[in-house]
């Protein structure tokens, strides 16, 4: 499983890129007014990220007609080569997919709730489809189930091969564990779940003891 960070935040993704284990970084209006984001720093900003991180870099389009959404898409693509275009799950935004995988620009279709939502993602031509877990969850119903299903149902075709699925709206470290064993290929964590992601209580109990010991040893 590959990690991509779910952030806006330049000091994070920063910093998750020092870890070594960075594979790309997920964006989206929310993160981005998050920021304090303007209008005119928007392409700015995202092409930082694009420099700080050797993977793909998710910029999503607001507009919600094929033609506008293609327009949008353009102009990011044009930010960085490791720009991929977010697009919402929506006819035109299967329209626009389907003619920026005509022009080589990698989607990636995002607000994925359903199986029938991410055949369709692929079959329009998104590199990568992103089906949301936590939102689920959220409604109390079942993200990860979801997951596993839209995984499963990608698997039975044969674009499986061209398109990876991305979990996200990950809110634990114990979606990400389920969402590997479900095979799928990315999760895009906030960063608060990725440093969650390396803690484990026995860990420090462990290094604590170790570093204890290491002194007995120094003092002998
Ligand atoms: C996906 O790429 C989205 O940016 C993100 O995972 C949404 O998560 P949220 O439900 O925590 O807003």
């Amino acid at each position: 499983m590959k990690f991509f960070l779910d952030t806006a935040n330049i000091a994070e993704i920063e910093e998750a890129a020092s870890w070594g284990v960075l594979s790309g970084v997920t964006t989206n209006p929310t993160l981005y007014a998050r920021e304090g984001g303007k209008l005119a720093g928007f392409h700015a900003h995202l092409k930082r990220i694009c420099e700080i991180v050797d993977g793909p870099v998710s910029g999503e389009t607001v507009g919600l007609a094929r033609d506008e959404i293609v327009r949008e898409a353009q102009e990011l693509s044009a930010i960085a080569p490791n720009l991929v275009v977010k697009v919402p799950t929506m006819p035109e935004g299967l329209a626009a997919t389907k003619v920026l995988a005509s022009m080589g620009i990698s989607v990636n279709m995002t607000l994925c709730f359903s199986v029938p939502q991410a055949l369709l993602a692929a079959r329009a031509g998104a590199r990568y489809v992103s089906p949301f877990v936590g939102r689920f969850d959220d409604i109390s119903e079942d993200g990860v189930d979801q997951l596993g299903q839209i995984v499963a149902a990608l698997a039975n075709y044969d674009f499986r091969h061209e398109v990876e699925v991305i979990a996200a709206s990950i809110r634990s470290a114990s979606h990400v564990t389920k969402a590997a064993l479900l095979g799928a290929d990315i999760a895009t964590v906030p960063f608060a779940v990725l440093k969650n992601l390396v803690k484990h209580p026995l860990t420090d109990r462990g290094l604590e003891s170790f570093l204890a010991d290491w002194e007995k040893v120094k003092n002998a």
